[in-house]
């Protein structure tokens, strides 16, 4: 069994020549999404030109869908670098994930918000309410009291203005084709509007280019964040370009409106997500393959598909799924010659989510991964109660754990690609000081719970040679928890003072 388990788990090794090879393609994807629409990294310009420094104050609303929850939340910013933050969130159910309309979800978003206000901001709605029943003049009511809201909705959008953009694909399992091309913040304006809220959409904001905001808000020091990344359900980063390397700005200037070029920088979200589409150097096992064909994107967010969370609970499932279809080789059965424990029987129970696809939680991967138990007593406790597994012996449970490693392993090595990709094409190791820092904020389940995942990175990205040990130390990844939240805020403020011609 451990010689099978450590089979599989060199399928999933990313040695450094690969790194460096991934490094160098991811570069040369990064450019082409700059200079045209339609490659395979979209490299969306935000319209975003500049990055907070602290000093923002001011009441906000932001909504959240992220890939698993939806948050509501509305933010004070202090304007010293600090915020205060009330939030709501909820599990998206499923079958709104794949509705027939882009109503049913939307719809249920405004309800959430609905619900939040009376809860969290009871006399702001109430005056509201009471407001509009009086009101008897023409058109729109002018109202202070209308929230500002900012709209973080992590899936690609081709971005048309702060407040306007239309959903080009969906990712992580959402599949609901009326939206697709459609605004999806005039989508959530109008199920705001026939509940009658006080509120305006007044950003849209991917969750990446929240989190940058949010880190930049935060972070210590002036230098400001080069990179927003999130390493959870999907995986995606945005990052500060220089204008004039943005190519395709030129080619788009009706889609474009004002730009605000007095920083020369903008925002530009990678989707990363797609990078290599076509399989250039992205590694590829039978398990990989297996998964990518059984998605409903298949040939889509190839990268993703290797690292984030939402599949790499499906990627191990596969790989043990095929050990237990090998008759030679004794996993979770009692035929198992080298257990020491031979007095239960191993059984699997014939409903057990193993036998099911997308039924292995990628939780289970940090689980056993994080496992310094006597006998792993943790992964064949979570194999009992979560997978149907009886009595799995601790030789079933190491060779789990060893093939759960590689898998977060080889997910950790290709985020530091992303990553390196990034920090070089942007020159950020050499334009800040010779000891200066190189500032990142990342978020996400994978690499908050996963143990040891910046470390992995840390690991790959000392084995690029433009950053080495040295450059290495001097990039700072910082945890920017629910930062998304505050980083529409911060962007609903800008659009704000926009909209007031206060800027
Ligand atoms: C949350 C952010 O903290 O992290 C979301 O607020 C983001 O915007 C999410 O999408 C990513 O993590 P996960 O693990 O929930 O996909
Ligand atoms: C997916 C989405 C992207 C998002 C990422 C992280 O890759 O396409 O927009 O940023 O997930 O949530």
């Amino acid at each position: 069994l451990a010689v099978a388990a450590e089979r599989v788990a060199a399928e999933f090794e990313y040695s450094k020549e690969d790194v460096n090879r991934g490094v160098q393609a991811f570069i040369q994807q990064m450019d082409e999404g700059l200079g045209k629409k339609g490659a395979t990294m979209s490299q969306i310009p935000t319209y975003v030109t500049a990055v907070p420094n602290g000093t923002e104050k001011g009441l906000y609303m932001a909504v959240d869908l992220g890939g698993t929850n939806f948050r509501v939340c509305s933010i004070q910013l202090h304007g010293n670098s600090t915020f205060s933050l009330t939030q709501s969130k909820v599990a998206i159910p499923k079958d709104l994930m794949v509705a027939k309309t882009s109503h049913e979800l939307f719809s249920f978003l405004a309800k959430q918000i609905e619900l939040f206000l009376k809860v969290h901001h009871e006399e702001h709605y109430q005056s509201h309410v009471e407001r509009r029943a009086s009101y008897v003049g023409f058109g729109t009511m002018r109202d202070e009291n209308i929230f500002s809201l900012g709209f973080t909705f992590s899936f690609p959008v081709q971005q048309y203005g702060i407040n306007k953009g239309t959903l080009i694909r969906w990712t992580k399992g959402f599949d609901i084709a009326d939206t697709i091309g459609k605004d999806v913040c005039a989508l959530l304006q109008k199920e705001i509007d026939a509940l009658g809220l006080p509120v305006r959409v007044a950003a849209l904001v991917n969750d990446t280019v929240g989190t940058l905001m949010a880190r930049s808000y935060t972070s210590p020091g002036k230098q400001g964040t080069l990179l927003g990344g999130i390493f959870g359900t999907g995986t995606n980063g945005a990052y500060v370009e220089k204008l004039d390397k943005i190519t395709k700005l030129k080619n788009q200037s009706a889609d474009a409106g004002e730009i605000d070029d007095s920083t020369g920088e903008m925002i530009v979200n990678t989707e990363w997500g797609s990078f290599d589409n076509h399989m250039s150097v992205l590694p590829d096992t039978s398990y990989d393959r297996g998964l990518d064909a059984g998605s409903v994107n298949p040939g889509i967010q190839m990268f993703e598909k290797r690292v984030s969370g939402m599949f790499l609970g499906e990627i191990l499932r596969r790989a043990l799924i095929d050990l237990m279809n090998d008759p030679s080789v004794p996993l979770f059965s009692d035929d198992d010659s080298s257990r020491n424990d031979i007095s239960s029987t191993t059984t699997v129970a014939s409903d057990s989510p193993l036998y099911k696809q997308w039924g292995l939680d990628t939780s289970f991967l940090s689980i056993t991964s994080g496992d310094s138990s006597y006998g792993l007593k943790a992964t064949r406790q979570a194999l009992n109660s979560d997978y149907g597994v009886s009595a799995a012996s601790a030789e079933d449970a190491e060779a789990a754990r060893l093939i759960a490693g590689a898998i977060g392993k080889r997910a950790a090595r290709l985020s530091a690609v992303a990553i390196a990709a990034v920090v070089i094409t942007t020159k950020s190791l050499e334009s800040s000081a010779p000891d200066g820092v190189v500032d990142i904020g990342v978020d996400g389940s994978l690499v908050e719970f996963y143990p040891n995942f910046e470390e992995y990175i840390r690991e790959a990205l000392r084995d690029v040679p433009q950053i080495g040990p040295h450059g290495e130390k001097r990039i700072r990844i910082g945890i920017a928890k629910d930062g998304s939240g505050v980083g529409a805020a911060l962007i609903a403020l800008v659009a704000d003072k926009k909209m007031k011609g206060t800027h």
